[in-house]
């Protein structure tokens, strides 16, 4: 009974000072709650604007910027691009290269070549930062085309003459694209060593493209869900931590290595030396702007182009391996089968990072410049 009469005191004196509460909440002038109410939104407002809103580049050169170190260009358009000359010297080019790096890289990340071949055949080769990488100026106008455009200026300026090689890897890779879009004229010949892939290119089939899709981490499937359909939100995802973002971005031995690749890793120890540039004008012009465009919406199909050497005067190589865990074999050979122009080579056991075992690359320079 005494334990009953306690809980009916207890609840007898919660609903009193719930109706106590209601009182003082009544006694309050009305206008301050809606003000109350507004002024949380307008807070709330103004932290998800900063949470969204990329912070300004700190550009090399600038006032408490980083410092430029390596030879630049400066474009017509008054950005600068930073570049490593590789190989030969200038004066003994037979065959002059534009080599594009992948994500999160830098000028520095070349595929690893001999100085053999280097001398046998003749070949500069010529990396570059870029855009918003490592020391070349970040580029807010940075379009499907732009780096494109920007090869063929660097090339220009580097005096290439009419025409040149290019070549990319992964991200790197996916430019040569662009590259054979927007200025296939100045082409004498076009590597793509395990470009990526975009799931939204039109007349992907959809069983493939679903399936290799499936087989991403989750975690990187939701980063290129939110740069293909909601761009605006790519800084926020790859820097709020209550998702996990890009595991290439995030983790330090990244799950989409696969076992050839880990075998390689160690080979990439000079990157330890560099690697701070990578990134060091920002992670949103250099990551995530190369998310924004390389999973966009594209204004043209890959799977649509036409041969770019019709009388056989340059050729076009796609190298890929079978085990890469990044890049999804099963399309790259669907593209390769829809232009049988591509010469296709695929690497058996070989995962996303053979350009850093120098046998393949010489490899794969030697099939570039002898056409074959
Ligand atoms: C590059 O792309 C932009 C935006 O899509 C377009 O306005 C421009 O004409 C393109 N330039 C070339 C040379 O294709
Ligand atoms: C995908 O669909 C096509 C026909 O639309 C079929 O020929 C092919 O075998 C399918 N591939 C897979 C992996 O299911």
């Amino acid at each position: 009974m005494a334990g009953v009469n306690r809980r009916i005191s207890a609840a007898s004196a919660r609903s009193h000072t719930r109706k106590s509460k209601q009182k003082t909440a009544f006694t309050l002038p009305p206008g301050l709650l809606s003000t109350i109410f507004v002024l949380l939104v307008v807070g709330f407002l103004a932290w998800a604007y900063q949470a969204i809103q990329p912070p300004p580049a700190k550009m090399c050169g600038s006032m408490g910027g980083p410092s430029v170190t390596a030879p630049r260009v400066k474009l017509k358009d008054g950005r600068h691009l930073a570049y490593k000359e590789n190989g030969v010297s200038k004066d003994k080019a037979n065959n002059k290269i534009v080599y594009v790096h992948g994500f999160d890289s830098c000028r520095n990340d070349v595929m690893f070549f001999s100085q053999e071949l280097a001398d046998e055949l003749g070949i500069y080769l010529v990396s570059f930062d870029r855009a918003g990488y490592g020391e070349s100026d970040p580029n807010p106008r940075q379009t499907l085309n732009s780096t494109a455009l920007d090869i063929e200026e660097l090339a220009d300026q580097l005096g290439f003459g009419s025409k040149f090689y290019v070549v990319g890897f992964s991200l790197g890779g996916q430019l040569i694209w662009t590259c054979l879009k927007y200025i296939p004229h100045r082409l004498a010949g076009a590597t793509l060593i395990a470009p990526a892939i975009n799931y939204w290119w039109p007349r992907l089939p959809a069983n493939l493209s679903k399936e290799a899709f499936s087989q991403l981490l989750l975690q990187d499937q939701w980063t290129l869900r939110v740069a293909h359909n909601v761009p605006w939100l790519t800084y926020w995802w790859n820097t709020q931590k209550w998702f996990p973002s890009l595991s290439l971005i995030a983790n330090n031995k990244p799950e989409v290595y696969s076992s050839a690749d880990l075998e390689l890793v160690p080979h990439l120890i000079a990157r330890r030396t560099y690697v701070e540039q990578v990134r060091q004008q920002g992670e949103f012009e250099s990551l995530h702007r190369d998310l924004m465009i390389g999973f966009s919406s594209w204004e043209f199909n890959p799977m649509d182009l036409k041969n770019t050497f019709p009388n056989k005067e340059g050729s076009v190589h796609l190298w890929q391996g079978d085990e890469d865990l990044i890049v999804p074999a099963t399309l790259q050979r669907y593209i390769a089968k829809k232009l049988p122009w591509i010469h296709y080579h695929e690497l058996t056991g070989a995962g996303h990072l053979f350009p850093y075992a120098g046998s393949v690359s010489d490899a794969i320079l030697k099939a570039l410049l002898h056409g074959v």
